[in-house]
Order: C-alpha cells, then structure tokens, then sequence
C-alpha cells in the first residue's frame, strides 16, 4: 500500500498514513524528507513503534542528542518506572509543567535541536494534547516596521531562566540544560539550513535581548509570541496510542496541553541534533553576561 499524505488545513504540517514506517521504501523516505521540509511537521499515527524502531525513525533525519548520557530514547511521563505517579515537589514533574508554554527543543544548548519525534505510548481521557506553531508562517505575518525592527536583534536563552519564570527554581546540574548563569545567543530570525526560508525563532527559553532593557526585550518577545501562535498557524495533536510526530525544531514551536496530572500520560521522546554550521551558538559566560558582552552574530 502507498502513502497517503494529507494536510493538517494549517500553514504547515501533513498527516501520512498507509503504511509502518519502518517498512518505508527508499523513494518513500524521499518523499517523507521533502514533506518534513515542505510542512515542517509529520503526523504519523497508530505507528506503534517500538522503541528501536523510534530511534531509527528520527536516525533517518540526523544524529540523536543525547537527553541523558548512553540513552537515545527516553520518557517523557508523569509516572515512574514503577507506576508511582510524580508529586508536584519532583524536578521532572516541574519540567513537564514547563513543557507547557510554547518553546523550541534545546534552544538553551549551545547545539540547539533539529527536530523532535515524540510517540504516545498512554494518554489521558482528556487533554495531554501537544500543540504546534509554524515560525515560517508567523514570520511571513509581520509587518514591515517589525520585520525591520527585529532584523537584527537576538536572544539568549536559558532553560533556567524559562522555569523559573513558569515558577520552578532549578539549581545547576538538577536538570538537562545546561548551567544556571551562561547563555546561548541566537538570533530572532532563523534562516532555514535547508529551506532558505525565515522563521521567528522565539519562545520560553528566550529571555534577554542585548542592547535592550530586559523588560522592554520581555514586552517585544511576549508580543511576538502571542502574535505568532494564533491559527491558522497552529495545529493541537490530540494523541492516541500508537502516535508519532516529528516536528522541525528549527521553525517549529511546541507545547503540552495541561491534563488531570493524577493520571499516567506517557510518551517517548527522541532528539535529533542540530547541525553545528546552523545550531551551534555563542555561550556567553556570567562575567561576559553581567558586562553586557554581545558578541556578533553566530550565523545561528
Ligand atoms: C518535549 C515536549 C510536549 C508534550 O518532550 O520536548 O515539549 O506534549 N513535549 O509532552
Ligand atoms: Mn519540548
């Protein structure tokens, strides 16, 4: 049986089905390649992959980062390896609750993230949706003066700083992303690698603008961001088990809708890495950062 793709009635984003896809034919993976950067998101559902079968999906886009050392695929899930479901007081809890405002993956890395491909292995009865923004689209939508006025500008981001803004203080080392005071620096408008088109490369993890004052940079990138995720640039995935989407990290945002959270909810998550000519970014360090250093622009 061939593939079927369809479209998602969005500015972005194609569903395929018809077929698993490990049993995917060369000409197929060619085919699914020009649609993840046509669409820059793939909707995949009942594959029921397992997880080598998940790994070698996203292998198919490029390199895997690793999320915690020696393990390609890991949980995204609100219930331990022993059924026990998290307390609010847990760091991995807060990092789900963090998931819920709109980001792009491993922006506060010095190698930000290629792409995510993210499976549903136990939903909730309701809510748990993952909701998605196209920055390609949300870009084309800006007026000139702000086209103009962000040309140039860029931001850092910082993991710690997004989740201590939603309300959860990390310290150093107490979660992946980096450290607590040093920042990558990248710039507002992201050239595609592949695609040449611009995105807004934004989100929570974005938090200060050099040559701005923080709460006029904090004004400028909510505004951007509310502005960018309004349909028909967004699309909300409600999951079932079985499901697999692959989002381009690169002109995509994403975030989890929030669900009854006594309740499991299980997904499994595998990182493709950025390409360092492209996602790679200045790290300031906290000197640097407190003398108000901004180096030029990373290209990123
Ligand atoms: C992630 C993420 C969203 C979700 O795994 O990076 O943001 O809906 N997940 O679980
Ligand atoms: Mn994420």
């Amino acid at each position: 049986m061939a593939l079927t793709m369809t479209s998602l009635d969005r500015t972005f984003g194609v569903r395929i089905t018809g077929k698993r896809i490990p049993d995917f034919t060369d000409d197929e993976w060619q085919t699914v390649m020009d649609a993840f950067h046509d669409h820059a998101a793939l909707v995949l559902p009942e594959q029921f992959l397992t997880a080598d079968e998940h790994i070698a999906f996203a292998e198919r886009f490029g390199d895997i980062e690793y999320l915690r050392p020696g393990e390609k695929a890991i949980p995204v899930s609100n219930q331990h390896a022993d059924g026990k479901i998290m307390t609010p007081e847990e760091k991995r809890y807060q990092t789900l609750r963090g998931n819920e405002g709109w980001h792009t993956d491993s922006s506060y890395m010095p190698l930000a993230s290629k792409a995510s491909a993210l499976a549903a292995e136990v939903v909730p009865a309701e809510g748990g949706e993952t909701e998605f923004a196209d920055m390609r689209a949300a870009y084309d939508a800006l007026d000139a003066a702000t086209k103009a006025e962000i040309a140039d500008l860029s931001a850092y981001h910082s993991l710690y700083k997004s989740q201590a803004k939603a309300g959860f203080t990390f310290k150093t080392g107490e979660a992946y992303g980096y450290h607590a005071e040093g920042a990558p620096l990248r710039p507002l408008v992201k050239v595609h690698p592949v695609t040449g088109r611009p995105s807004l490369f934004i989100g929570r993890h974005a938090y200060r603008i050099p040559g701005m004052e923080d709460a006029d940079a904090a004004a400028l990138l909510d505004r951007l961001l509310t502005d960018a995720c309004q349909m028909p640039r967004t699309y909300r995935h409600q999951w079932r088990p079985g499901d697999i989407v692959i989002w381009d990290n690169r002109c995509v945002l994403h975030r989890a809708c929030p669900y009854d959270y006594d309740q499991p909810r299980v997904m499994r998550h595998v990182r493709v890495a950025g390409d360092p000519a492209s996602e790679l970014a200045l790290v300031t360090t906290p000197d640097e950062l407190a003398n108000g250093f901004a180096p030029a622009r990373s290209g990123a």
